[in-house]
């Protein structure tokens, strides 16, 4: 397995060194000695004949939150999904460009599918639970994936429970369709079900959107911890949540990658007008 870091020699104040990606200047220095766990190269995206991503160059350090912000429709999304093939199901699309996980191109001839996605995982948008149990509905992926044995299964689930914050809420009715939670709740046992296979990238396409802020509040809260164990993704439309949750933002317009950088640095000091435009709500 190789390990990118992110050098200091590409960081020098001249830009990426001679031969490195064209990765923006800002990005690169701001990465610097950080582990890079995922990585785009030069990726384009078409859907049929309508192209839908232009030649993103994008560094995912580990165990930590990145976020993607962007205006409605311009392939946060696509892009997120292209991180762990989930667009593979989509019928006449096309991807050009590599993606990286630790070193490895996930769209090379060796890759299975079925590991990749236990590796990446994802979460979406609208909690989608199996109509099971609570309890089948986290030990899922571990039974697919061969994971954890009978006796084992148990425990496997409390931990992920655990790392989800949910045990607490849930501890007394396993048995219980996981379609009698709350919003909130049934997001939470998404995410349960998503890290109990331990993936070393978790992918999360507006998790919070359909939540009431409480809820939003717990899932937030939940990321924040997660991130010590997980290299976290989160596509949010919301501007203050990846003010909140993220070390790092990307900002997409129409496709392309404008700019990427710390969050801090992004939304107080950013490097392009047309960031400064967006995050200060001037147009999106
Ligand atoms: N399944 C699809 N088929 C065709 N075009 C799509 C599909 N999904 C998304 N698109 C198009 O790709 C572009 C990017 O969409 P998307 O990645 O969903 O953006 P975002 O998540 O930033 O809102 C949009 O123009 C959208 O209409
Ligand atoms: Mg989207």
């Amino acid at each position: 397995m190789s390990e990118t870091v992110v050098s200091e020699m590409e960081t020098s104040a001249g830009g990426p060194a001679p031969g490195a990606e064209p990765t923006s200047a800002a990005a690169v220095s701001s990465l610097a000695g950080r582990k890079i766990r995922m990585e785009s190269k030069r990726l384009n995206f078409h859907y049929g004949p309508k192209q839908a991503l232009w030649d993103i160059s994008l560094q995912i350090p580990e165990k930590t939150v990145t976020a993607f912000i962007g205006p409605s429709g311009c392939g946060k999304s696509t892009f997120l999904r292209c991180l762990n093939r989930m667009n593979d199901i989509i019928p006449d699309t096309r991807v050009e460009g590599d993606v990286l996980l630790d070193g490895n191109d996930i769209y090379g001839p060796g890759t299975d599918i079925v590991d990749l996605r236990r590796r990446v995982g994802m979460v979406f948008q609208k909690s989608n639970p199996f109509p099971k149990s609570i309890f089948e509905n986290v030990a899922y992926g571990l039974k697919i994936n061969g994971l954890a044995s009978r006796g084992e299964m148990p425990e496997r689930v409390e931990k992920a429970l655990r790392r989800a914050a949910l045990w607490d809420e849930v501890k007394d009715r396993l048995d219980a369709s996981a379609m009698g939670l709350s919003g909130g709740q049934q997001q939470r046992l998404c995410i349960a079900r998503a890290v109990a296979v331990e993936p070393e990238v978790l992918l999360m396409d507006e998790p919070c959107s359909a939540l009431d802020p409480i809820a939003t509040g717990k899932v937030e809260e939940l990321i924040h911890e997660l991130q010590r164990e997980f290299t976290i993704v989160i596509v949010t439309h919301n501007m203050q949540q990846a003010a909140r949750v993220s070390e790092f933002t990307a900002f997409f317009m129409l496709g392309r990658l404008v700019e990427h950088d710390r969050t801090e640095k992004l939304f107080t000091n950013p490097g392009q007008k047309i960031t400064e435009d967006y995050i200060t709500g001037r147009f999106g």
